[in-house]
Formats: structure tokens, C-alpha cells, sequence
């Protein structure tokens, strides 16, 4: 089916609409990974630091708001909410996949906002593995940004009837744009999660950093269903892997990769898991968009002014004072998570 303008925008915001709308799960694999108390941490709260260097500048927290949205005119003022957020908090941020501001002008101002509300902030741009290296530079222009996120969505592209059917020249893609970006290159999923099998080939292609992005928050194979009345495919709603998997996938990594984590992850405990499981920094995409959308930007700069209060509690207790210490601190893989490492022959 031919895909307009029109329905691309009316897409953006629906993404938004049904991202919220969905249900949101209780259960977590993040609850199978447990860290082991320690009772005398020698340690004081104000002596945390939350600081980590990214790219050459340093962020506040290892936060990020993730790719999500841009590309009509409502979901442009959403933008331009999150880049007020992560200006007032110290966040680097994402902007959604921006192919709509390089097919209409007028819709690119829907991405560039984020620029111009937020001057001085880490911004990363974002398109999909299927446009060229020469595309890739203008959305970097486009927002100046600081880095590239190129994402990677297979199974959303194949639920969707307009979707993409030809992924093999995806790979080329991804290297050329590595080989020919001025600014670092992160490939990102979006909530089905990497195995170690993808990282070896991210990493054959010169890709140096990565976001895992797994599932257990935002599922664009239930978003995408709910799209449409015949729900064809709601019986793969649980297809990849959990965020906490797919982390424990990139272990053997740890020191040839850089991977972002982000999928799923409900409060400063989960964030904290992921940086002891050695994430560089932790995205959120839904949940400040959650905030954002029921409580208005002060309070979701409030929200996320908390999570840096209770990282800092949450540190304390395990004895670490910056991201660097949470990598010593132990943990127990328990349940489901144990079973995959122990059939997968992950230590
Ligand atoms: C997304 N996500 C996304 N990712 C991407 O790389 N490009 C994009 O354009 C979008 N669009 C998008 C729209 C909406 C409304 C949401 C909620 C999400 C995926 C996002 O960056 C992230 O990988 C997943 O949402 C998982 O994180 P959460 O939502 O579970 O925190």
C-alpha cells in the first residue's frame, strides 16, 4: 500500500496515542537481577556522582530521553517539551526517526525545535538502516546534533502492512554511515532487544556503540496491531528480548562495545541495574512521556529531578560513588533470566 504524507503524520501521532494507552506491565526481568546488600557502604550521599562523560561532554546523570517523536505538528510541541525537560535536567535526548523532515521542509522546524529549546544539550539524531550515508548527514545538520542513532525495527516494518520488506541492504547502510559520519554512531533497537549474535555483526561493520533496546516497555508489535482492526499478529506480542536479557547478552562485550540500554525501565533501580550491568547510560522513552503528557512539563522535570535524588540514595547503599563502581558491585541473575544464561552459556 502506497504510504502519504498524510498518513505518515497521522502515524507519528498515533505511536504517541497507543504508547500511552498501553497497559503497562508489572512484572519485569529486571526483577530477576538482584543486588546483593551491603551493610556498611563507608559512604555518604553527597559524595555520589552522577556525572558521566559522554562524547567528549559531560551529561548531569546517565539519562537519556529516547528517540520517539517529530514529524507532524502536534508531536513537534512533544519535542520541544522534552528538549525543555532534558535542558532543565541534564538529559541528553533523542529526537524520533526524522525521514518526514527530509521529505517536507516544513516539518523538519518539528525536529529542529529540540535545538533551539535546548542550545547546549547532547541531541542525538535518528533514521532508520534503510537510508543512505549521504541522507544520514542531513539529519545530523538538521538539529546538529552529537551523535546518530540509526534504528533498527525488522519486526516493526514487517507487522506494519506499509512497512519495509527488504532488509538486505541494511548492513552496507549501517557501515557506510559508520564509515562516513562526523559524529558518533550508536545503532539502536526499539524494544526487541540485541543478542550477542547482532553485536558480533554490529561489531564486523566497525560499529562501536549500540543501544540494546529490549522489550518489556514499549512493544511497536502491539502498537502496530492496534493500529488496525484485524489484529493479525498479536500472537508474537511477546517476540525479542527483555532489556535485562539482552544486557546480559552484551557481557562478553563489555570492553569492545559501548551499549546504552534503554527498554522498560520503570524507576532509578532498574536504571541502576543496568549501569552495574555495564551500560554506559540508560534511555526512558515512555515513561517522560507519560509525565509529560498527564502532568505537564514542570512536573515531569520534578520526575525526573527525583530519579537523580534516588540514584544517588540507591548508590549510597551499594557502596558506589559514580557509575564507574556500580560495574564491582554484586548481583544475582535469578528465574527465567538465569535459565536463558545457563542455556545461552552466559557466565
Ligand atoms: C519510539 N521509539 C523510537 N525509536 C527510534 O529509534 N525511532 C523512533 O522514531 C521511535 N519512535 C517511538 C515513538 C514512540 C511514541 C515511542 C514510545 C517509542 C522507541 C524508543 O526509542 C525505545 O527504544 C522504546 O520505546 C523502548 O523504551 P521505553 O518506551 O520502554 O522506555
Amino acid at each position: 500500500m502506497a504510504d502519504n504524507d498524510q498518513q505518515r503524520e497521522d502515524r507519528k501521532d498515533e505511536h504517541v496515542r497507543l504508547a500511552l494507552a498501553a497497559s503497562r506491565s508489572v512484572s519485569s526481568h529486571f526483577d530477576d537481577i538482584v543486588f546483593v546488600h551491603r551493610s556498611l557502604p563507608h559512604l555518604a550521599v553527597k559524595d555520589v556522582c552522577l556525572q558521566v562523560n559522554l562524547f567528549g561532554r559531560a551529561l548531569a546523570c546517565p539519562l537519556y530521553i529516547n528517540a520517539m517523536t517529530g514529524g507532524s505538528q502536534k508531536t513537534g510541541s512533544i519535542n520541544e517539551a522534552l528538549a525543555t525537560i532534558a535542558s532543565a535536567t541534564g538529559m541528553a535526548m533523542a529526537v524520533g526517526s526524522q525521514h518526514a523532515g527530509l521529505r517536507k521542509e516544513e516539518l523538519a522546524s518539528t525536529y529542529r525545535v529540540v535545538r533551539k529549546a535546548n542550545p547546549k544539550g547532547v541531541i542525538f539524531a535518528n533514521v532508520g538502516a534503510d537510508v543512505s550515508a549521504d541522507t544520514a548527514l542531513k539529519v545530523i545538520d538538521m538539529i546538529e546534533a552529537d551523535a546518530l542513532q540509526i534504528h533498527v525495527n525488522v519486526p516493526q516494518e514487517l507487522v506494519m502492512p506499509e512497512g519495509e520488506r527488504d532488509f538486505s541492504e541494511w548492513l552496507q547502510h549501517i557501515e557506510d554511515m559508520v564509515k562516513r559520519m562526523n559524529v558518533p554512531v550508536i545503532v539502536k533497537e526499539v524494544g526487541f532487544g540485541m543478542s550477542k549474535e547482532t553485536l558480533h555483526t554490529l561489531m564486523s561493520l566497525g560499529v562501536q556503540y549500540v543501544d540494546i533496546s529490549g522489550r518489556g516497555g514499549t512493544n511497536f508489535i502491539g502498537i502496530e496491531n492496534r493500529r488496525r482492526a484485524q489484529k493479525e499478529y498479536s500472537y508474537i506480542s511477546t517476540w525479542g528480548q527483555t532489556t535485562a536479557i539482552a544486557l546480559l547478552e552484551a557481557q562478553a562485550y563489555r570492553t569492545r562495545l559501548t551499549y546504552f540500554a534503554s527498554g522498560g525501565v520503570r524507576h532509578p533501580l532498574d536504571m541502576t541495574k543496568c549501569l552495574a550491568l555495564g551500560a554506559k547510560a540508560v534511555g526512558i522513552a515512555s515513561p517522560v512521556l507519560r509525565v509529560l503528557q498527564e502532568q505537564g512539563v514542570e512536573q515531569a522535570v520534578e520526575v525526573m529531578l527525583q530519579w537523580q535524588e534516588q540514584l544517588k540514595v540507591l548508590w549510597t547503599m551499594l557502596g558506589a560513588k559514580n557509575s564507574e563502581e556500580l560495574l564491582t558491585c554484586p548481583i544475582v541473575v535469578m528465574n527465567e533470566v538465569k535459565e536463558w544464561c545457563d542455556v545461552r552459556q552466559i557466565d
